[in-house]
């Protein structure tokens, strides 16, 4: 938060982009002129002028995902989530990458930006919007910046990397652990450091390495996946660089009581017996013993403790361990938990049945969560990883089939896939194609229908990812 003689812009710039949706969504409805059109312009105009006076300027961005104001990234807030969305669709939609807006600006001006915006065509919207803006000196409107595909391959490349790298790193740490040696928390720490990092500029690639399950590395790779989905989850409510580190640590270590559990219970293929499962359901209170034990004791080592006792806590028939008052979990219990039940459901788990498809285990959290406040966070981690997420096979409105590919932000049902079959069924060489492209009459390219389980086509997604 950035206090100035007690206004805090960052409720106002929040205030203010919702304000801004408020305009342009009635106006898809109503005429400019209509009064509740005119009423949330005129709010507008009296809250930008304010913020202007006292930061000087007004500068909003949308970069990936994200909007930012003056350089500082908005906060995504429960309430006004929706029209968060909406503008972030609106925006990618019509090419905008930013608005900037100047001392001085009136009602006129807009209701101009605002009917350039709703009238604007789909063949070169932003082309429309930049000439109808020409003459009004006080806005300005700025083009969404491509990234060239070769910067895109380069990222990719970076974020796999360190992504296998941070599985191999987990790897010996709890191998470390496991023998007794002591272990460098601090390499950990820099290790979770640079996957902060790749968060904050590569959040959808690095979303889409946790989609790789493989079977013989399950825990590391669960380990790793879990931390990177919390810590996304994490970026999206606001937390800060080191609030992040600590999520992220925590995250890392929620299974570490697994070292206790014997290997044969761990990697049994059939059903466990009811004895079985008393043991394996023992790993969140000897998570909490193995954490204990290291001595650098600190605020990190004691949130990693509380979560990995915490994080199968709930409010329903299957929480455990038994506790005796009533639940009120920390905040990284119940988002280390949700991630850890979306990859969990999502991989091929040497115990467990056959994978779930990323669609169906959303849908199954969705009918299960009752609690508000995850739902809440359920929420956002869908508008995350889309309705589709990256590793869904899809069959596509043209017959052919596509594999999710990257999501695309801010349009959550329109994922880029990479179309791997022909509408005969017949594997082709996999293009990439955007499900957002549109036909000139505005009706969109291809359409997901229905979604197939990739292990049932014996697909196999890595080979496409790596
Ligand atoms: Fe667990
Ligand atoms: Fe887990």
């Amino acid at each position: 938060m950035r206090l100035k003689n007690g206004f805090d812009s960052s409720k106002h710039g929040i205030s203010l982009i919702n304000q801004l949706a408020v305009i342009l969504r009635s106006s898809e409805v109503h005429e400019v002129e209509n009064l509740a059109v005119s009423r949330a312009i005129s709010g507008f105009i009296s809250q930008i002028s304010e913020y202007i006076a006292i930061e000087g300027g007004f500068v909003l961005e949308l970069r990936g995902d994200f909007f930012f104001i003056n350089e500082l990234r908005v906060r995504y807030v429960s309430e006004v989530m929706i029209n968060f969305d909406y503008l972030v669709r609106l925006f990618r939609n019509l090419g905008i990458g930013g608005v900037v807006i100047q001392p001085g600006v009136g009602e006129n001006d807009i209701v101009t930006l605002t009917k350039a915006i709703v009238k604007a065509p789909v063949v070169n919207p932003f082309e429309f919007i930049e000439q109808k803006m020409a003459y009004v000196g006080s806005i300005r409107v700025h083009r969404l910046k491509k990234i060239p595909e070769k910067d895109l391959l380069d990222a990719r490349e970076m974020v796999k990397k360190s992504y296998f790298r941070a599985v191999s790193f987990t790897k010996g740490l709890m191998g470390g652990i496991q023998r007794r040696e002591k272990v460098s928390l601090k390499k950990t720490k820099r290790m979770i450091v640079s996957l902060v990092d790749h968060i904050i500029s590569q959040e959808q690639i690095l979303i889409g390495m946790t989609s790789i399950k493989t079977y013989d590395e399950y825990t590391y790779h669960h380990s790793v996946n879990v931390s990177i989905l919390a810590m996304a989850l994490g970026q999206r409510l606001g937390l800060s660089k080191r609030q992040l580190i600590e999520l992220g640590m925590a995250s890392l270590l929620h299974d570490i009581g697994k070292l206790k559990v014997p290997k044969k219970i761990l990697n049994k293929t059939a059903q466990l017996t009811e004895e079985e499962w008393r043991v394996m359901r023992r790993h969140p209170v000897c998570g909490v013993r193995i954490l204990m034990k290291m001595r650098q004791l600190d605020f990190i080592l004691l949130r990693s403790l509380i979560v990995a006792f915490e994080h199968h806590l709930s409010d329903t028939k299957s929480s455990y361990p038994k506790v005796t008052k009533a639940l009120n979990l920390d905040l990284f219990s119940r988002i280390v938990s949700l991630a850890d039940r979306y990859d969990a459901m999502t991989s091929a788990r040497v115990y467990s049945r056959t994978p779930m498809t990323p669609d169906a285990a959303l849908n199954l959290m969705i009918k299960r969560t009752v609690n508000h406040l995850d739902l809440f966070l359920l929420q956002i981690f869908i508008n995350m990883i889309g309705i589709y997420p990256v590793g869904t096979l899809a069959v596509l409105d043209s017959g052919e089939l596509g594999l999710v590919y990257e999501n695309n932000p801010g349009i959550a049902d329109r994922p880029r896939v990479l179309i791997i079959a022909d509408s005969s069924g017949n594997l082709v060489d996999a293009v990439l194609f955007d499900l957002a492209e549109k036909n000139p009459d505005g009706g969109y390219k291809k359409t997901i229908v229905r979604t197939l389980d990739a292990l049932q086509w014996h697909i196999n997604i890595a080979q496409y990812f790596l």
